[in-house]
């Protein structure tokens, strides 16, 4: 199983929009066993799996960072760790906890690493103990970035975090950078070219591109590869999952 973290410690970068439509792209276009591992409080890809609130006062990523079994829910052909806002408290306890505090994801995707191929975990725009767990746990990164006036600073930080991690997970690599909700704007075009650069990671020649569908695909709870498999968004998801399979196999 390889586990990817879709991570920026920035908001509002698509980190969601990327780990729901790469999770089911690789479900069910590519007929991988994935799991979709939502380690955010606001638990937004949950929300989109009608999972959120999973009938109980608790989530499966608080349990896990209790060391509990979590639940797992199903929908798109991938299996969903659910998280919501009590993932906070789950959390706070972890940190101050005297036990070990960084190993608890890693200790769970271990015991279900032969039933999957990918697990893609899903970030908060924060460094909290769960992600940190996220970092310990992952194989790979893929970092998120759409370009504003602030994007290139958030790569900055991104990575210096990633690589202080290498320290508690030494084989930890960064997939690349994807750049998400892009369009070609001559401002956009001159960050990009400067980022491809002087950036000393990759970044994946496909960008996802700009589409209104996105946000009506999140209302109506489809992937876009479901809700509108023609608009920009989701030829250039496809094209981007393309491109990340033909290294990884
Ligand atoms: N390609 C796109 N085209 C248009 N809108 C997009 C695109 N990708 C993402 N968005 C929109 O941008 C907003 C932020 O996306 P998303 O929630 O995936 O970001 P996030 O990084 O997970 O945010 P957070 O840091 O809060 O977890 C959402 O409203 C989403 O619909
Ligand atoms: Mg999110």
């Amino acid at each position: 199983m390889k586990t990817i973290a879709i991570i920026n410690l920035k908001g509002g970068v698509a980190k969601s929009t990327t780990a729901i439509n790469m999770a089911t792209l690789l479900a069910e276009k590519y007929g991988k066993r994935v799991l979709l591992y939502d380690n955010d409080p606001q638990g937004n890809a949950s929300q989109f799996f009608g999972c959120y609130d999973g009938g109980e006062d608790t989530c499966g990523a608080a349990e896990v960072l209790r060391n509990d079994i979590p639940l797992r829910w199903g929908k798109h052909r991938i299996d969903i760790i659910n998280a919501n806002i009590s993932l906070l408290e789950a959390d706070n306890a972890l940190r101050v906890s005297t036990e070990r505090q960084d190993n608890r994801i890693k200790e769970y995707l271990q015991v279900v690493e032969s039933e999957f191929d990918y697990c893609i975990i899903d970030n908060p725009p924060a460094l909290l103990m769960c992600t940190i767990n996220a970092l310990c746990a992952a194989d790979e990164v893929i970092i998120p970035v759409m370009l504003d006036n602030w994007a290139l600073d958030g790569v900055e930080t991104i990575i210096a975090q990633v690589e202080e991690l290498k320290a508690l997970n030494e084989g930890l690599q960064i997939a690349g950078i994807l750049l998400t909700n892009y369009r070609k704007t001559p401002e956009n075009e001159a960050a990009e070219k400067w980022l491809r650069e002087k950036c000393e990671y990759r970044v994946f020649e496909t960008q996802i591109r700009r589409s209104d569908k996105v946000t009506a695909a999140t209302y109506y709870k489809e992937p876009l590869e479901k809700y509108s498999p023609r608009s920009a968004a989701a030829v250039t998801y496809r094209k981007f999952v393309k491109e990340y399979l033909k290294d990884d196999e």
